[in-house]
């Protein structure tokens, strides 16, 4: 891989990286500040999307056309969806699902979204493995899973639409902007990655752990990340 684009939905995600990479350019383009340098010897460019999966969208399809990456890692925090999935620990994606796209009223399964052959974005089988190996080695203290994730323009707080969200697409986490990274990733033909450290459970008691574990989850990914990175 030749330049890996690195996207975080918020400054949290990918400031600690920023301050690791060197011999920095930065480009506004979309409001959205694009960092290009070095990670660990490796050419990066590091952006904050902003939250939701538009912003993600809009971003990733800059890092391709303005700035050539070949690949692109979201990395970020997440709400569990699964009970032996703890606080901390990490979820690789093997592909990514929009949950809230739903155009059942026309046949279609939840999720699907029309005209597009496949259900779930495949996350790249060569960049899961490294993140999955590298994870151990950086965050042995904690678990990490590889499944499904994900995506929505909502902040899942709820133990009704958690049981939904399992049961109609079988998910380990959810998020805000993975889905559309891994749609955009695939309209461009160009290999991805979700990375997600989980934050809180998804359910009544996630506004409450939310911004308890937001910081300790993001410090996980930012470890996976620039490991991954030097591996890649
Ligand atoms: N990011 C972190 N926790 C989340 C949740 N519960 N729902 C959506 N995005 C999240």
């Amino acid at each position: 891989m030749n330049k890996i684009g690195i996207i975080g939905a918020m400054e949290i995600e990918v400031a600690r990286l920023k301050e690791m990479m060197t011999d920095v350019t930065v480009t506004e383009k979309a409001s959205m500040e694009f960092n290009e340098g070095l990670l660990n010897g490796k050419p990066v460019v590091v952006v904050r999307s902003g939250i939701g999966k538009v912003n993600a969208g809009i971003c990733t399809q800059i890092l391709v056309d303005v700035f050539g990456v070949d690949g692109v890692i979201n990395t970020g925090v997440a709400g569990s969806l699964r009970s032996e999935i703890n606080i901390g620990d990490i979820v690789v994606s093997t592909d990514a699902v929009q949950h809230d796209m739903d155009v059942t009223a026309l046949g279609y399964t939840k999720g699907q979204i029309p005209q597009i052959d496949v259900f779930g974005f495949p996350a790249d089988e060569t960049m899961r493995k490294i993140a999955a190996e590298a994870c151990r080695d950086v965050n042995p203290d904690i678990q990490v899973f590889s499944g499904r994730v994900l995506s929505g323009d909502q902040f899942v707080s709820d133990k009704e639409l958690k049981k939904t969200l399992v049961g109609e697409l079988d998910g380990f986490c959810t998020e805000m902007e993975g889905g559309a990274i891994a749609q955009a990733a695939y309209l461009n033909g160009i290999p991805y990655v979700i990375l997600r450290a989980i934050s809180d459970k998804a359910d009544d008691s996630a506004t409450m752990d939310y911004p308890e574990f937001e910081k300790k989850a993001a410090q996980h990914c930012v470890n996976l990340t620039q490991e991954m990175v030097k591996r890649l």
